[in-house]
C-alpha cells in the first residue's frame, strides 16, 4: 500500500510517501518567516502552508518515484495544532483524496510522534513507556498497543519545547529555541546554575517548567538584562540541564512503577542531544529508544506511516474533516 501523509500543524509544511512500511521520501519545508518575530505567527503559518503545500506534495512524491496515481490513501493531522494551519492540509488531502478516488484519514498528531519510532526500529514491540516532549506537550503514556495509550502523568503547565523556547527568548537567542540552546550550551558547565527542578523529589508523575522559567528570568535580570558572552554557555547547559532531569526523572519513575522494560522518546525535545546521552546513562537496565534525529521534529514520514497502519484497517474520514485544535489521545 502506499499512502501520501501530509503535516501542517504547526510551522513545518511536510509531505512524505510510506509503502509498506517503508519511508520512499519525506520532505520539510520550515517557514523561515516565524524566525523574525521569535515564535510561530499562526496567521503567517496558514498563509505559507497554501503556499508551499503543493510544491511539497509534488517534490514527496517525485522523489518517491511515484505518481498521485499511485497512491491508495492519503493521511494528515487533523490536530493538536493550530486551527488554520491544520485547515490548510486538512482541506487539500480531503480534496485531492476526492479527485483521486482513494480513502482519506485525518490523524493525531502525537499519536504520530510515537509511532515515528517505530520507523527508526522496525522490531519495537508493544508496550512501551512513551515520553512525548513536543512545543504544546510534555507527557509520559504508557502504551500497550495501536489505540490502547494511558496517560501516567504530564505537565501542569508550560511544556518543554516551550521551556527551551521562552528560554532562549530570556537569553537573546534565536527560535526555534531548543536547538538554539542546545546549540549556545556546547562546552558549558552545567552544575553553574542550580535552576529549579518543579517536582524532582516527589513520586508524582507531573512536570512544571514556568518556575524554571522565570528562575532563568530573574537570573538574567540581575546579571543586568543581558548574559555576557563568556557566561552563556554555563547557563544555558545548566538551564538544559534542569528541563532534562525534570524530564527523565519522571521517565525513570514511569519505567519503575510498571515494570516495562522499553522506554521511548518522541517529539521535537527527542532531538536534544544532551537529553539523548544522559536517558543513554540513566537507563542501564532498559531499551531506551528515540526516533533519527530528523524525525522527531515535526516531519509527515510519521503521519504517512501511521496513516498506512490505519488505512490497512480499513479507516478512513472522507465523510468527518473536521480539525481538532486541542485534539487529545485518550481521556
Ligand atoms: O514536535 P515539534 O517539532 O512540534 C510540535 O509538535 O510542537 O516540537 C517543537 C519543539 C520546539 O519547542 C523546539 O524548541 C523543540 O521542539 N526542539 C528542541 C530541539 N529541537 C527542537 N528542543 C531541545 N533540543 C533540540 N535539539
Ligand atoms: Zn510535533
Amino acid at each position: 500500500m502506499i499512502v501520501l501523509g501530509i503535516e501542517t500543524s504547526c510551522d513545518e509544511t511536510a509531505a512524505a510517501v510510506c509503502e509498506d512500511g517503508k519511508l520512499l521520501s519525506s520532505v520539510v519545508a520550515s517557514q523561515e518567516d516565524h524566525a523574525k518575530y521569535g515564535g510561530v505567527v499562526p496567521e503567517v503559518a496558514s498563509r505559507m502552508h497554501e503556499k508551499l503545500l503543493m510544491g511539497t506534495v509534488e517534490t514527496a512524491l517525485s522523489r518517491a518515484s511515484v505518481t498521485k496515481k499511485n497512491l491508495h490513501g492519503i493521511a494528515v493531522t487533523r490536530g493538536p495544532g493550530l486551527m488554520g494551519a491544520l485547515l490548510t492540509g486538512i482541506s487539500f488531502s480531503r480534496g485531492l483524496a476526492l479527485g483521486l478516488k482513494i480513502p482519506f484519514l485525518g490523524l493525531n498528531h502525537m499519536e504520530a510522534h510515537i509511532f515515528a519510532n517505530f520507523i527508526t526500529y522496525p522490531e519495537l514491540e508493544f508496550p512501551f513507556i512513551c515520553l512525548l516532549v513536543s512545543g504544546g506537550h510534555t507527557q509520559i503514556w504508557k502504551v500497550g498497543g495501536l489505540g490502547n495509550y494511558d496517560l501516567m502523568g504530564e505537565t501542569r503547565d508550560d511544556a518543554a519545547g516551550e521551556a527551551f523556547d521562552k528560554g532562549a527568548r530570556i537569553l537573546g537567542l534565536g527560535y526555534p529555541g531548543g536547538i538554539e540552546i542546545e546549540k549556545a550550551a556546547r562546552g558549558g558547565d552545567s552544575t553553574v546554575v542550580n535552576f529549579p527542578r518543579a517536582f524532582f523529589k516527589t513520586d508524582s508523575i507531573e512536570f512544571s517548567f514556568s518556575g524554571l522559567k522565570t528562575s532563568l528570568l530573574r537570573y538574567v535580570e540581575n546579571l543586568g538584562g543581558e548574559v555576557p558572552r563568556d557566561q552563556m554557555p554555563d547557563v544555558a547547559a545548566s538551564y538544559q540541564s534542569a528541563i532534562v532531569d525534570s524530564l527523565l526523572s519522571k521517565l525513570r519513575l514511569a519505567v519503575d512503577r510498571t515494570g516495562i522494560g522499553t522506554a521511548l522518546i518522541g517529539g521535537g525535545v527527542a532531538a536534544n542531544r544532551k537529553l539523548r546521552e544522559r536517558a543513554g546513562n540513566l537507563f542501564p537496565d532498559c531499551k531506551i529508544l528515540y526516533p533519527d534525529i530528523d524525525l522527531c521534529t515535526d516531519n509527515a514520514a510519521m503521519v504517512a506511516f501511521l496513516g498506512e497502519i490505519y488505512l490497512r484497517e480499513g479507516k478512513s474520514s472522507i465523510n468527518s474533516h473536521c480539525v481538532v485544535p486541542n485534539l487529545r489521545l485518550s481521556d
